[in-house]
C-alpha cells in the first residue's frame, strides 16, 4: 500500500513526500468509558492509512483519496468545515494547528488505506492522527505525541461533531507491535500488556451496518452519564466523573436516578471492573477468563448503555455457540460496525464458515471477516 500511495502522489504531484503510516485500532475491553474518566484497553492494528505529503507553492491545500477517487483543494487562509465530509477529518486537523499559532504551509497529499470505513476501526482517527504526524515531520514542529493526539481528538469534535473520548486517537498514536495498551483515561498514564497471541487469533466480522446513528446516540449517552454523576456529586463532592463511583455507593442512590441514566451509569462502573478483571486475565495468558468478560462486556453494552443491534446480536451469539470462540463483543461507538472475536487458532476455518453460513448483511451479502494484528502506531514508514 505505501509503493502505491507514493505512486499516486507522483502521478499527480510533484516533490519528495513525507510518508506516514496510520493504523485502525481494536478495542479489547473498555467501551464507553474514556468519555467518563476510566480505562481502556485498545491496541493499533495491521490495518492501515499511508499518506504522502510534500509542500507545493501555490498556497493551497490539495487533498486526493485514493480509495474514493475524490480530490479537495481549498486556500490556505479558508480553514472552516466543508461539504465533502472526508475532506472534515483532515480540516479539521489543519485548524488546530492554525489555532496553536501555526503557519501550516500550502501543501499536497494523497492517502489511502484498507480500513473499512464506518465499521469501528477507528478510520477517522487514523486519518488525522496520520494527518497531523505528516503536517508535524513536513514542517519541523517538533509536538509531541500526546499534543497530536489531543489536536487530533479535537479535529474530531470541532470537524466530525462527534464528542469522542480519547481512547481512538491515543491508541493509533502510540500503539506498538502485540501490545495492548491499558490507558487511564484521566491521568493519560499508560501500561502496554503484552498479548500472547501464538494459540489465538483476534478476528473481527464486519456487519455490514455503517454506524450513522453513532454521533447523536454517542453524544446523549455522554449526557446521560453526565447527568449522573450530577446527582451523585450533591453526595459527594469530590465525584469528578463515574471512575469515582463504586457500585454500593450508585445503588444506594438508586431511588433519584432515572431508569435509563440508571443503567448507563451502572454500565460504565461495572466494565471499569470487567477491564480490571481482563487485564489480571490477560497477565495470567488465562485467555478463557479474558474472553468471558468480553462476552460481559457485550451484554451490558446491549442491555444497559443500549448502543448494540440486532445484527452485532446476532453475530455475538452465533459466536458464543461456535466451538473454539472464547469471547466476543460488539466493538467501538455501536449501532453497526464490527464485532471482535477470540478465537483459537485451530479453529479459526470453522468459525469463518460457521459465520458465513449462518449470518449475511442487510443487504443479504455475505459479511467480511477480518483477521487482524496487534501492529505499530502512527510513524514514519
Ligand atoms: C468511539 C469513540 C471513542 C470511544 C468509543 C466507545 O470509538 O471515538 O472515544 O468512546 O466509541 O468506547
Amino acid at each position: 500500500m505505501k509503493e502505491i500511495i507514493k505512486q499516486v502522489f507522483t502521478d499527480r504531484f510533484e516533490g519528495k513526500p513525507v510518508i506516514v503510516r496510520s493504523p485502525g485500532r481494536v478495542n479489547l475491553i473498555g467501551e464507553h468509558t474514556d468519555y467518563n474518566e476510566g480505562f481502556v484497553l485498545p491496541a493499533s492494528i495491521d490495518k492501515a492509512i499511508y499518506f504522502a505529503i510534500a509542500p507545493n507553492r501555490d498556497n493551497v491545500f490539495r487533498f486526493y483519496s485514493y480509495d474514493l477517487m475524490d480530490e479537495y483543494v481549498t486556500e490556505i487562509d479558508k480553514i472552516e468545515p466543508c461539504d465533502k465530509h472526508w475532506a472534515n477529518y483532515l480540516l479539521g486537523v489543519i485548524a488546530q494547528f492554525v489555532k496553536d499559532g501555526k503557519q501550516v504551509m500550502g501543501f499536497d497529499c494523497a492517502f489511502g488505506g484498507d480500513i473499512p470505513i464506518g465499521a469501528g476501526l477507528s478510520s477517522s482517527a487514523a486519518i488525522e492522527c496520520g494527518l497531523a504526524y505528516a503536517i508535524d515531520k513536513m514542517q519541523k514542529f517538533g509536538y509531541s505525541t500526546m499534543e497530536m493526539v489531543k489536536i487530533s481528538q479535537k479535529a474530531e469534535h470541532e470537524y466530525a461533531g462527534v464528542m469522542c473520548g480519547i481512547m481512538d486517537q491515543f491508541a493509533v498514536m502510540h500503539g506498538q507491535i502485540n501490545k495492548a495498551i491499558k490507558l487511564d483515561c484521566r491521568s493519560l498514564e499508560y501500561e502496554l500488556l503484552p498479548v500472547k497471541m501464538e494459540n489465538y487469533k483476534l478476528l473481527l466480522v464486519n456487519t455490514g451496518v455503517k454506524h450513522s446513528l453513532a454521533s447523536s446516540e454517542y453524544n446523549k449517552r455522554r449526557n446521560e452519564c453526565a447527568a449522573g454523576v450530577k446527582i451523585l456529586k450533591k453526595y459527594n463532592s469530590s465525584i469528578q466523573s463515574l471512575r469515582d463511583v463504586s457500585l454500593d455507593f450508585i445503588q444506594k442512590h438508586k431511588a433519584e436516578f432515572d431508569e435509563i441514566v440508571y443503567d448507563r451509569c451502572t454500565y460504565v462502573i461495572e466494565e471499569n471492573i470487567r477491564l480490571d478483571a481482563a487485564c489480571e486475565a490477560l497477565n495470567n495468558g488465562d485467555f478463557t477468563a479474558f474472553g468471558n468478560q468480553m462476552y460481559l462486556s457485550h451484554r451490558g453494552l446491549k442491555e444497559k448503555y443500549e448502543v448494540s443491534c440486532v445484527e452485532l446480536d446476532l453475530l455475538v451469539d452465533i459466536a458464543k455457540k461456535t466451538r473454539g470462540v472464547l469471547g466476543a463483543r460488539m466493538m467501538g461507538g455501536g449501532f453497526g460496525g464490527c464485532t471482535i472475536n477470540l478465537v483459537k487458532k485451530n479453529a479459526v476455518a470453522n468459525f469463518k464458515n460457521t459465520i458465513l453460513a449462518q449470518y449475511k448483511t442487510p443487504e443479504g451479502k455475505e459479511p467480511e471477516i477480518y483477521e487482524v494484528v496487534i501492529d505499530g502506531g502512527t510513524g514514519l514508514a
